[in-house]
């Protein structure tokens, strides 16, 4: 245990040296649950997201929308968030910190969740209260648990009866919900077909915690499919199997990866099955699948008044869509791939830090360097050979900052695959540059002209 959370405190530490995650509002002390995003960070999120959006689009019935952060009050009241979107929430009488009843119980290995009801966690709290530590003052003194909401709220406006607090989504879903009739009208969908979408979700967490594993504001790309009922049980299984394979095309490590099916389903889900990662701290939720039957269409039907049903040609007949999800956050992804990718090893009897992105998720796929920074002679060599593949393809850099034996260990931690390095040999004998492979280290030479053909092939 010990270990693991080493392993964190370390991926937290190469996140801040080498620009990728910064604690937000850093210079202020920080602020609990945001993370701000470096140059390292934007564009391993970019690929994140690409690699995401791309899969979905593979479907030709897949509809991609951008929908508004700020929405009409009802439409969380509709959703259920309003009334029945909580955590577990427990204080501690000795130091106040505020934390997660099922958190707690976890750490004596007695599951709860957050889905119970306030009623059945707190009999389930009592019974084991005796056990249960503070993680900040060791005390064992903590309040009832009560049920805290966990939507964020703002205030919008200058109206005459005063500001008016508005809710930020609490996930990215029901922005697809209260537009699937939109979509439905375009004309060039039908059911079954999906929206899907990637944004912002902001929840009032009560312990954020695990770095990027759990933070006050973040990103969700999710997928509702709107199907007919009879066909929903298989629909549900065939998006099981196809994101399970998804994550094959990320690089990850397969042992890492496990479904858990829920074993306390919120009353409108069918049915509740997770892709779990094993992160440092166990294995945890990375992605949700859910068949949440009609629930989320029925309630916005009922709270606009609008009509939402789809019609079926061969039946004649009006019907609320089922709905089949799939959930997974960005930040959540990004923590699984540095995790992932993170290694430590020797080479050429030196200790180094290395993340092993797989090439497509890797944010710099090639460093040009030349090999010494004040022989202008290299230096006008190399950048012309950046500025060639900078065209060819995204995630290039040139790095001329250090020896070269700095830059290798620096694009090692960058997880940059292939670093290109301009030498004498390249200007006095025209034998192309060298080609090091960041795995293995080895260097191979190539000429200019074949060097653009063979990073693709190791790209891709
Ligand atoms: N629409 C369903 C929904 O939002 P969820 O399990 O609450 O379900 C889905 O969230 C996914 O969003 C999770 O599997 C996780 O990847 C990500 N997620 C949820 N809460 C998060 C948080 N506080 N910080 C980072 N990612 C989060």
């Amino acid at each position: 245990m010990a270990k693991e959370e080493t392993k964190m405190e370390k991926i937290v530490s190469l996140c801040k040296r080498r620009g990728f995650v910064f604690q937000g509002s850093e210079i202020y002390g920080g602020f609990a649950g945001t993370y701000d995003f470096g140059p390292y960070g934007v564009a391993l999120r970019k690929n994140v997201v690409d690699a995401w959006t791309n899969a979905m689009k593979e479907h030709d019935n897949m509809a991609l929308l951008d929908s508004s952060i700020f929405t009409a009050p009802k439409v969380w009241e509709a959703s259920g968030h309003v009334s029945g979107f909580s955590d577990p929430l427990v204080v501690c009488k000795e130091c106040h910190s505020k934390q997660r009843a099922d958190h707690l119980l976890e750490t004596i290995g007695i599951s709860a969740d957050e889905k119970m009801t306030e009623e059945r966690i707190n009999k389930i709290f009592d019974a084991h209260r005796d056990k249960l530590k503070c993680p900040i003052c060791d005390k064992k003194n903590f309040s009832s648990v009560s049920a805290k909401n966990l939507l964020a709220t703002a205030s919008l406006g200058m109206f005459e009866e005063g500001d008016q607090q508005v809710y930020l989504r609490g996930e990215t879903a029901q922005g697809i919900f209260i537009n699937y009739k939109n979509i439905l009208n375009i004309g060039m969908y039908s059911v079954p077909f999906g929206i899907a979408q990637v944004g912002k979700a902001f929840r009032n967490e009560i312990s954020p915690r695990q770095f990027l594993f759990r933070k006050r504001e973040f990103e969700q790309m999710e997928m509702q499919y709107f199907v007919h009922p009879k066909d929903a049980h298989i629909i549900y299984e065939q998006w099981k199997d196809e994101r399970m394979k998804y994550y094959e095309t990320l690089g990850l490590k397969k042992d890492k990866l496990r479904w858990k099916q829920h074993e306390n389903l919120v009353f409108y889900a069918k049915d509740a099955w997770d892709i779990q990662y094993e992160f440092p701290f166990g294995w945890e939720e990375l992605e949700g699948i859910h068949y949440r039957g009609d629930y989320d269409l029925s309630q916005h039907q009922k709270f606009s008044g609008v009509d939402l049903s789809a019609y079926d040609e061969d039946t004649k007949e009006h019907f609320i869509p089922h709905v089949v999800e799939t959930s997974v956050g960005v930040d959540r992804t990004i923590l699984m791939l540095l995790v992932d990718a993170y290694d430590e090893d020797e080479m050429n009897g030196e200790k180094r830090i290395v993340l092993r992105f797989s090439p497509n998720m890797a944010p710099v796929k090639v460093a040009v360097f030349p090999l010494l920074k004040n022989k202008p002679v290299l230096v006008e060599k190399a950048r012309e050979i950046y500025m060639m593949l900078k065209k060819e393809f995204p995630g290039v850099v040139f790095d001329d900052n250090g020896n070269i034996g700095k830059r290798y260990r620096r694009q090692d931690e960058i997880g940059t695959p292939f670093c290109v390095t301009v030498d004498f040999e390249t200007i006095e004998k025209g034998e192309g540059v060298t080609v090091r492979d960041r795995d293995s280290g080895k260097q191979e030479r190539v000429s200019i002209e074949k060097l653009s053909d063979l990073l693709k092939n190791k790209i891709n």
